[in-house]
């Protein structure tokens, strides 16, 4: 039953793409979608279920009797337009950050803290992209174990950074293949065989504004003021999915081999965890990779093994597509629990 009108704002971005895709892909019961964007697409269109939509500027009256609102336009869309669409009667999922630590707003990761979603009151937020896969990996450690500190580096893909960055990897590559001099736009320094110790701004403290969002969302999803979070946020020249390298201290003990188990029963997570070769395939090594995870739902961990710094603890790679389960998915998981 087709029942709901849908707006997506940021349609013609990476993540409102992919929103659009996820819809459909998932049968999201879409009445009618109306995607949107700035007046610079005007005149382009969406494929939606085998039509070609077009692509209208945002505009407040464009929300009315939408019943749900997949915000990716960025920040300044979602501050202009968000809660006017809650007022005309939409409930909004927000990918931005402008909301995200609200107390008004839940902040959700559907495997992790759906229940927090009771308190919304129109405007709902998808967390930061490494703030999701993080929280997926570390719920069922949550659970059993006990987390008392976490230490998470982040190796992000361009795609984090929208439509201009794939495009600033490409020419960088051919640039600097030719031997010419690369000049960097969307980001500060040369993206291109190289990594950046840089995601957003900087911040008075040293850490930049990424590190601190993953740090303030972890909390805020596990309800938990106390939990220690450390992050450091790496740009690498990867299309799609964001991995990270993450040590988890526990308050209790449990042999690796148990922890494995116990991940791979949680929803949404899955291992990819079988490092040793075999003597028929010498080659054959199992660890979560980037490019054979694109395009994928879950979070993937691999490479999990005993910290034997600390009494309890724990190192793993946790990866997942930033575009599915770090945006457009959670958003419509999160849209399919509500309606
Ligand atoms: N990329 C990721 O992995 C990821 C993950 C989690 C969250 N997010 C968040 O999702 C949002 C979109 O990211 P993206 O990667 O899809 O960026 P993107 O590829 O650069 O696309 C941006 C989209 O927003 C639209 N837009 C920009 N300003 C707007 C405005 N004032 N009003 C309405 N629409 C506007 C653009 O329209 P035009 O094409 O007309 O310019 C375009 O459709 C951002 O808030 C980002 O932080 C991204």
């Amino acid at each position: 039953m087709s029942k709901y009108i849908v707006a997506v704002v940021g349609a013609t971005g990476l993540v409102g793409q992919e929103m659009i895709k996820t819809l459909e892909q998932r049968k999201f019961a879409v009445k009618q979608l109306i995607p949107l964007a700035t007046k610079n697409s005007v005149g382009k269109k969406v494929k939606f279920k085998g039509a070609s939509v077009p692509v209208k500027e945002t505009k407040d009256s464009l929300f009315n009797g939408v019943d749900l609102a997949l915000f990716a336009g960025g920040g300044t869309a979602s501050q202009e337009f968000g809660w006017e669409a809650v007022r005309r009667g939409a409930v909004v999922i927000d990918n931005s950050s402008f909301f995200r630590m609200r107390p008004d707003v839940p902040l959700i990761v559907p495997e992790v803290n759906i229940k927090q979603i009771k308190k919304h009151q129109g405007m709902i937020a998808n967390p930061n992209c490494s703030t999701i896969q993080l929280c997926v990996a570390l719920k069922p450690i949550y659970i059993k174990l006990g987390i008392k500190r976490v230490v998470v580096t982040t190796y992000q893909s361009v795609s984090g950074t929208g439509k201009e960055a794939i495009e600033e990897l490409q020419t960088q590559v051919k640039t600097i293949v030719a031997g010419k001099k690369v000049k960097p736009a969307v980001y500060p320094k040369q993206i291109a065989f190289n990594v950046l110790p840089h995601i957003d701004k900087f911040m008075e403290n040293g850490y930049t504004k990424e590190e601190i969002k993953m740090v303030n969302e972890t909390k805020k999803i596990f309800s938990d003021p106390n939990l220690a979070v450390s992050a450091t946020c790496v740009r690498v020249p990867v299309y799609t999915c964001h991995a990270e390298s993450v040590n988890v201290e526990t308050m209790k003990p449990l042999s690796v081999d148990a922890l494995r188990a116990l991940m791979s029963k949680s929803p949404g997570l899955t291992m990819i965890d079988d490092p040793a070769p075999t003597a028929d395939d010498p080659n054959r090594r199992t660890y979560p990779l980037s490019v054979e995870l694109a395009g994928t739902d879950n979070v993937y961990v691999g490479r999990l093994r005993k910290d034997p710094s600390v009494e309890c603890g724990y190192d793993m790679w946790v990866v997942a597509d930033n575009l599915r389960k770090g945006a457009a998915l959670n958003a419509v998981q999160i849209a399919e629990f509500l309606f």
